[in-house]
C-alpha cells in the first residue's frame, strides 16, 4: 500500500512544512506568540481533535524542532498514534489520562492534569483521554518531528516503523508512576511530572540573582526540560545556545530581548500562556516586570543525559570563550532601560550593583 503521504524534493518546502500541509493544520511561524491558550486550532484527522503546529524561532533558523498545541472535547480520547520523534508534553488545562503500549503488549495507563509533563517514548503508541465531560483538554508539546521528517522524509518510515526501543520503554508498570531520581546537574530524572508546583528547584544563581532551577529528563529522550524561577526586580544573564529552546511562561509577565551577535536587540513582551524560542545563536535575555516572582518552562531540544551538544558553554561567561554575558560585560543601556521599566511599574531593581569591566 502506498504512503499516505510523500514528501516532494524541495521547492520551497521542507518535508516536514509539506507534511504539515498534507495534514490540513495551521502552522505558525514566529519568535512568540501571546497565549498558548487562544492560539487558532483546527480539526486534525490524524490525532481525532484539534491543534495547531507552533514552529518558533527566526525565519532563517534550520526547522529542527517544533511544538504543536492540542485540543481534546469533553469526553473524547486522541486516536492511537506512533511516531519514529520525541515529544515531550506540558498539560495546559484540564485532566485526563494516557495509554502507552508496544505493539502486542499490555498497555499502561496514567492520569495527568494541568501542569503535569510527562513524554511518551519514542515510537510507542500512545492515547490521550480527556477525563472531563464539561471541559476541553489542551496541551503543548514539544518534538524534533521537523529534523526526523527533514532528514528522512519518509513517512512510512516515521509513523509506520515497527521498531521496538528496549532501552527506552520496556512496559514496566512503574514507568508512569512519577517515581525519580535527583541527579548531579540539578536534574530530576522521572517519566511522569504529576504536577510542575511540586518540582523542588534548586539554587542557580550563576544565571541570574535569586535564581532557582530544576531540569529534567523524560523516557530516556535527547529532548528534555527545564523550570526556573526568578525574583520581583531582576533580571537575568544573557546567553546563546542552538536553537529548539521553547520556553512557556507559567506565571509572570515581562519582556525579553534577543539579538544576533552585533545587531541591535529585539524586544519581545510576554505574560502567562506565552511561549518563545530563542533563534540558533542569537542572545536572549529576560525581563521581570511583574510583582511577582515569574516562572518559566523551557522545553528543549537537548539535556544532559544524551546531550547533542556542548551544553556547558551556555553557562560559561564570554570572557572566559563561553556564551553568556556577565552584567559586568553588558551593554550599560541593557540595565538602564530595565530600571526605566520597572520605575513605571512603581518597582525597583534588585539586582547587585555592577561595575563594568574595562572599555564599556
Ligand atoms: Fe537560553
Amino acid at each position: 500500500m502506498p504512503a499516505p503521504f510523500e514528501a516532494k524534493p524541495y521547492t520551497g518546502k521542507t518535508a516536514f512544512e509539506q507534511w504539515v500541509e498534507y495534514e490540513g493544520v495551521p502552522m505558525i511561524r514566529d519568535f512568540i506568540v501571546p497565549d498558548l491558550n487562544s492560539i487558532e486550532i483546527k480539526p486534525w484527522d490524524r490525532l481525532g481533535a484539534s491543534g495547531s503546529w507552533v514552529v518558533l524561532g527566526a525565519p532563517e533558523d534550520q526547522l529542527s524542532m517544533g511544538a504543536y498545541v492540542c485540543e481534546i472535547q469533553p469526553g473524547k480520547s486522541t486516536k492511537p498514534q506512533k511516531h519514529l520523534y520525541e515529544e515531550v508534553v506540558y498539560v495546559l488545562r484540564g485532566n485526563g489520562a494516557t495509554t502507552v503500549w508496544n505493539e502486542g503488549e499490555k498497555p499502561l495507563s496514567f492520569e495527568w492534569k494541568r501542569g503535569s509533563i510527562f513524554s511518551p517514548p519514542i515510537n510507542t503508541w500512545h492515547q490521550h483521554f480527556n477525563g472531563s465531560g464539561a471541559e476541553p483538554v489542551r496541551y503543548v508539546a514539544l518534538t524534533n518531528a521537523p529534523a526526523v521528517f527533514n532528514m528522512f522524509h519518509s513517512y512510512d518510515f516515521i509513523m509506520n516503523n515497527p521498531f521496538r526501543f528496549k532501552e527506552r520503554f520496556d512496559g514496566d508498570s512503574e514507568y508512569f508512576s512519577g517515581k525519580g531520581t535527583s541527579r548531579p546537574g540539578l536534574v530530576w530524572e522521572s517519566n511522569f511530572i504529576p504536577d510542575i508546583v511540586n518540582l523542588n528547584l534548586h539554587e542557580f544563581s550563576v544565571k541570574g540573582p535569586g535564581l532557582r532551577q530544576v531540569e529534567m529528563e523524560l523516557s530516556g529522550n535527547t529532548l528534555s526540560a527545564h523550570l526556573n524561577d526568578s525574583p520581583v526586580g531582576v533580571y537575568k544573564k544573557a546567553h546563546r545556545h542552538g536553537p529548539g529552546a521553547y520556553i512557556i511562561i507559567l506565571a509572570g509577565r515581562g519582556y525579553t530581548l534577543m539579538w544576533r551577535e552585533g545587531e541591535k536587540w529585539q524586544r519581545f513582551d510576554w505574560g502567562t500562556g506565552s511561549m518563545m524560542s530563542p533563534p540558533n545563536r542569537w542572545f536572549h535575555q529576560h525581563f521581570n516586570l511583574g510583582k511577582e516572582s515569574i516562572r518559566q518552562l523551557a522545553l528543549k531540544g537537548w539535556g544532559q543525559k544524551y546531550p547533542i551538544g556542548g551544553w556547558e558553554q551556555m553557562f560559561k561567561s564570554t570572557e572566559a570563550g563561553g556564551d553568556m554575558i556577565e552584567f559586568e560585560d553588558e551593554d550599560p543601556a541593557i540595565r538602564e532601560m530595565y530600571v526605566e521599566e520597572l520605575n513605571k511599574e512603581g518597582l525597583e531593581l534588585k539586582n547587585p550593583p555592577v561595575t563594568y569591566r574595562k572599555g564599556m
